[in-house]
């Protein structure tokens, strides 16, 4: 299935007489776009004007020479000229339907495989584990995974390894609070449960110290906020018109400050006053609990063997806690190695990057200075302890010496960016220049109000509780949809339904924006959402059920498509630009285009169905036909939804 690839082919010689290097014909080939319009013709070849500037040409003559030494008569229809240089493209009837043939025999739907296959390390998911996980890690996780199935399909050799926060401070606070607090009969019962009541608990016991300590810092600094104000406020400006509007633009500034200040201390204030009595008697109990976890977080690093006798027995209940998230999740990872794996290495990291120059010491710690960022990287405390970063380097060495990685995606949260820039600065000069690293970063999920995603008491909302809404919201629908239904079939679209819903949700949004979350707007049978493609797919499964065939019959048949209507053909364009879009997709690792394709997909669907009658149609081929378009956008659909990690159902 190849309508672009096929026109950029056919253009490549013509552009590489005019230009040189291998980039500059890629970029002109970039310009050569599917037309918004199809009175336009199919394609449209927008480079003349780029090369009109730089070749001091007028782009009709441009446009005219590269048509000129272009072989196009055996697939096109009709090649126009249009405005100052555009070539508007149309291809025959004859050989859109001989691609859609090809397209329908192969089981990728034509979808071309690379020719240079590369092995991709994915590193997703990745959330500190011992602490339970929430709606942030829904986009590391389902974003990875999607990207992990789209380079598979077109050939890529991909190795996804969830890397685990297993060896953080996380673990000193449920060691403490195991040492402490823990409620034996509950941990014999359910450790799971327990290691994240302990997990929570001691967080509260450290919020609250924080908390003590910081309001009074907190309250000094409004102070000093609103004198500033009353400063600002002071200075009469009278009628100097530029000074009025800097002071107006300080006060706004200045009141922003105030505003998130307001809230520090309101949260400060909650945690020490709202605080029940018990559990601030036990705070008081237990003054230097921040030290303390520190202290047992340093002991289970340096290799103390209480603490990692208690790691060692934590830890499995920890993966079980976030595998089962995994499983309704449908995800699954080629290697699990967390932080902890690479612990032993560390020393020899640290020890090779001074021997070689790159780590100087810096105050007692080992850092690594670089180019055009303020901060080093830190990779080993003034107290001996290795951080983040050290752990990612080892990691780096890993994959390309073990796994021969040729690229590495790190699919985490955009607050990291500095981290990422510098780990992939240190590496070029550590010697892995040739591997490209891209750190595939997106925003926070937001909830109604606009504010990061909480709970209505102001926690993190828990992944767990998540999927379960979703699954039960989706169920609503099914019902609503559906009444007579047996019990289990509803259960089972409530499943696939709301989990799709969830992953489409956040898949649709452009990745780097943060987006916010809506129960009723995921689920809801209109619009760009993963439930109306469900049942746009469901419905053409029930017009091939009717008509006593299946998918893989009209795949068989080899029964040719005709057009009879404008809409067959438009249909099918779409259909064949499913190969564009998964190459697309790659690069800027952006999902979210695969996500618009499928809508109008779909919608194009409705319109064929709507004008089209399959089951009264005029003769015989052209129900064939009709059939087969049908057959298709069906497999499109449910290969697409597949790709980004989303079941699809044939009822519902
Ligand atoms: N565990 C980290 C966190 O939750 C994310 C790890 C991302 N991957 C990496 N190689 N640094 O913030």
């Amino acid at each position: 299935m190849k309508l672009l690839s096929e026109i950029q082919a056919r253009f490549k010689p013509a552009l590489e007489s005019l230009v040189d290097g291998a980039e500059q014909v890629d970029s002109l080939l970039g310009m050569i776009k599917p037309t918004q319009d199809d009175k336009f013709g199919d394609y449209q070849v927008n480079c003349a004007m780029a090369l009109g500037k730089k070749l001091g040409k007028p782009p009709r003559d441009i446009a005219a020479g590269l048509l000129e030494k272009t072989a196009l008569d055996d697939i096109c229809e009709n090649v126009e000229f249009a405005g100052p240089g555009f070539i508007n493209i149309t291809f025959k009837d004859s050989w859109v339907t001989e691609q859609l043939s090809l397209a329908n025999q192969d089981d990728k739907l034509g979808v071309e495989q690379v020719k240079e296959p590369r092995t991709v390390v994915i590193d997703l998911s990745s959330p500190n584990v011992a602490k339970p996980m929430h709606v942030g890690h829904i986009r590391s996780t389902v974003i990875g995974d999607a990207l992990a199935n789209i380079h598979r399909f077109i050939g890529h050799r991909v190795i996804t390894d969830n890397h685990l926060g297993d060896w953080g401070t996380q673990f000193g606070m449920i060691i403490y609070g195991y040492k402490n607090f823990v409620d034996r009969a509950a941990y014999e019962k359910n450790p799971v449960q327990e290691l994240s009541r302990l997990y929570r608990y001691v967080r509260v016991l450290m919020d609250y110290h924080s908390a003590v300590k910081k309001l009074p810092e907190a309250e000094d600094l409004k102070r000093k906020q609103l004198d500033a104000v009353e400063r600002v406020q002071a200075e009469d400006y009278g009628d100097n018109k530029g000074k009025l509007k800097q002071q107006k633009k300080d006060l706004q500034r200045l009141k922003e400050k105030l505003v998130v200040q307001d809230e520090l201390i309101k949260s400060y204030k909650s945690a020490v006053e709202e605080c029940d009595p018990e559990v601030a008697e036990v705070a008081k109990q237990h003054a230097g609990i921040g030290q303390r976890v520190l202290e047992e977080t340093a002991n289970l690093h340096s290799g103390g063997n209480e603490n990692k006798a208690l790691w060692d027995e934590f830890l499995p209940y920890c993966l079980e806690d976030i595998q089962r998230i995994y499983d309704r999740l449908n995800i699954k990872f080629d290697h699990i190695l967390g932080e902890s794996y690479y612990q032993n290495q560390l020393e020899g990291i640290v020890k090779e990057l001074t021997e070689n120059g790159l780590a100087t010491e810096s105050d007692g710690a080992m850092c690594v200075f670089l180019d055009g960022f303020e901060a080093p990287m830190i990779i080993r405390k003034k107290d001996g302890a290795f951080l983040y970063p050290t752990t990612d380097l080892a990691t780096i060495k890993h994959r390309v010496e073990e796994w021969q990685a040729d690229s590495m995606l790190y699919v985490v949260d955009h607050r990291q960016h500095d981290h990422f820039d510098k780990l992939f600065a240190a590496s070029k000069l550590w010697g892995y220049k040739d591997v490209e690293m891209t750190h595939v970063s997106f925003g926070t999920v937001m909830g109604d109000d606009g504010k990061p995603f909480k709970t209505r008491a102001g926690d993190t909302v828990g992944l767990e509780g998540l999927l379960d809404e979703a699954e039960s919201r989706a169920l609503q629908v099914a019902k609503e949809q559906n009444p007579n239904l047996e019990d289990s079939r509803q259960q089972e679209i409530g499943r696939v339904v709301g989990l799709g819903a969830l992953k489409y949700a956040d898949l649709s949004q452009n990745r780097t924006s943060d987006y916010k979350f809506s129960y009723d707007k995921m689920l809801a049978l209109r619009g760009n959402t993963a439930t109306y493609l469900q049942y746009a797919n469901a419905r053409v499964h029930g017009i091939l059920r009717k008509l006593d065939t299946d998918k893989e019959k009209l795949k068989a048949s080899g029964n040719a498509v005709l057009f009879t209507e404008k809409v067959e053909r438009q249909l099918a364009i779409q259909l064949l630009r499913f190969d564009e879009v998964i190459y697309d997709v790659l690069v800027e690792y952006k999902p979210n285009l695969l996500c618009n394709y499928l809508f109008d997909l779909a919608q194009l669907f409705a319109r064929f169905f709507d004008q089209c009658s399959v089951r009264d149609a005029d003769t015989d081929a052209i129900q064939k036909s009709r059939l087969q378009l049908c057959g298709l956008t069906s497999r499109t659909l449910t290969c697409g939804l597949g790709l980004l990690g989303i079941e699809s159902l044939e009822r519902i």
